[in-house]
């Protein structure tokens, strides 16, 4: 596909019928070893907040952030990728969400915090979830994990630019890691040393893990971009924001598309969808990676240096991204699925023109170069069955067959798709989001 192929901008074009997104809410795994990837979530920084037993044993992961549930790990016989969840903007984008070829009808959503979901299968055969509904949870920051910084100033008297000084005191101690942290916009005695001995004190976590905020965004790799790209600007809000191609000329390969879902005036993140489909490798459809946003710079090498200490395998980080000024640090889970801790994200709205990015040399602004060996397939590089992997191909499944609920039994092997098929490889890739 070339960048022409969609020169007719479909998310330009009016449609009655289209559904308003707020943004990302979770993204469902399946995983053979339901124990050893929730001791990974743990130490990545999510919180359990139930279970569902069953045919599947699911857990359900929150952050601190108001979504009742980031992440869910069902047990599955293979791991699978099971697509992201999307919140709709009012009841009615929810019904319209029906309306999308490839969607099934309302159902109940069985998950903390209820709600409804309409789920559809995109036409890569990828599961995308609209939801609505959830009952929202309080924004729960952990106290004390980011600090004002000290930046250069003319003179150490200038209180903007210098504004952590002296040391904290011991009422904010006292209140920051037993009553659940002061208010330190009203604070006035907050921020002084810069250390990071009780940064984590949330209920279920240890010191060195970082607490997720929130599911930022979603990587979808898929072998044939222009499908996709069309399904997902013409039936969602979903926008372009970034394109970014391979090849001789910037009209050669767009390998990476990044999508924010499009609230007008109001901002939202650089990206909330990602589409993956690189040049070199498996041209695999599945889950790139999924994105979760942690506190801040500080965090993100504290949960470097404490996945590093677990003995988990990194894939890429710390750097920061030229698209979206994104932070990241990418890690495989237990089944070579990659997560994402990121920070500091770009805001777009209406008025932020598309970026046709050219080819660069410089993968990040800043950071390591990024792999060149092919990510492996989720499971530790051990293929899946060949009738999983033939259910898992487009040939062998029509795009846009209505999806049974994820929410309850396993579906057999070869009547779901997926999912947890080999990401593509971004030995070369240019950028990555
Ligand atoms: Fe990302």
């Amino acid at each position: 596909m070339a960048i022409t192929d969609i020169d007719d901008q479909p998310w330009t074009k009016s449609n009655p019928h289209r559904v308003k997104l707020l943004g990302p809410a979770c993204v469902e795994y399946g995983h053979p070893n339901l124990d050893a990837a929730h001791k990974f979530l743990i130490d990545f920084g999510f919180v359990e907040a139930g279970r569902a037993e069953g045919p599947s044993r699911t857990i359900f992961y929150r952050g601190y952030g108001a979504q009742p549930v980031v992440y869910i790990a069902r047990e599955t016989p293979f791991p699978e990728f099971h697509g992201g969840y999307y919140e709709a903007a009012t009841h009615e984008d929810l019904m319209r969400a029906t309306l999308i070829p490839g969607a099934g009808k309302v159902e109940a959503l069985n998950h903390p915090g209820g709600g409804l979901v309409v789920h559809i299968k995109d036409p890569a055969g990828l599961g995308v979830h609209v939801v609505f509904g959830m009952m929202k949870r309080e924004f729960t920051p952990p106290p004390q994990i980011v600090k004002a910084y000290n930046v250069p100033a003319a003179a150490d008297t200038d209180i903007t630019y210098k504004p952590r000084r002296g040391r904290n005191h011991g009422k904010h101690y006292f209140f920051s890691t037993v009553r659940g942290g002061c208010d330190q916009r009203k604070c006035h005695k907050v921020h002084k040393y810069c250390r990071f001995t009780d940064i984590v004190i949330l209920p279920g976590l240890k010191p060195g893990i970082v607490p997720i905020h929130k599911v930022g965004h979603i990587g979808y790799a898929v072998r044939d971009l222009e499908p996709s790209a069309r399904f997902y600007t013409t039936h969602f809000n979903f926008k372009p924001t970034e394109v970014t191609s391979f090849g001789p000329s910037d009209k050669a390969w767009p390998g990476l598309m990044f999508f924010h879902v499009d609230l007008g005036q109001t901002y939202t993140d650089h990206h909330s969808l990602m589409l993956s489909s690189m040049p070199t490798g498996p041209q695999a459809t599945g889950s790139d990676h999924s994105a979760f946003e942690v506190e801040g710079l500080d965090a993100e090498f504290i949960g470097h240096d404490y996945l590093t200490q677990q003995g988990y395998k990194l894939y890429w980080g710390v750097g920061r991204h030229v698209e979206g000024s994104i932070v990241y640090d990418y890690w495989y889970d237990v089944d070579g699925f990659l997560l994402e801790h990121y920070t500091d994200s770009d805001l777009v709205n209406e008025d932020t023109p598309i970026h046709w990015a050219k080819p660069r040399k410089n993968a990040s602004s800043w950071g390591p170069q990024p792999p060149m060996e092919p990510i492996p397939a989720p499971g530790g590089g051990v293929q899946p069955p060949t009738e999983h992997l033939s259910a898992s191909s487009e040939e062998a499944q029509p795009p846009f067959e209505p999806i049974s609920s994820y929410c309850g039994e396993i579906q057999p092997p070869g009547e779901h798709i997926p999912i947890g098929g080999v990401p593509a490889s971004i030995g070369e890739v240019a950028s990555y989001g």
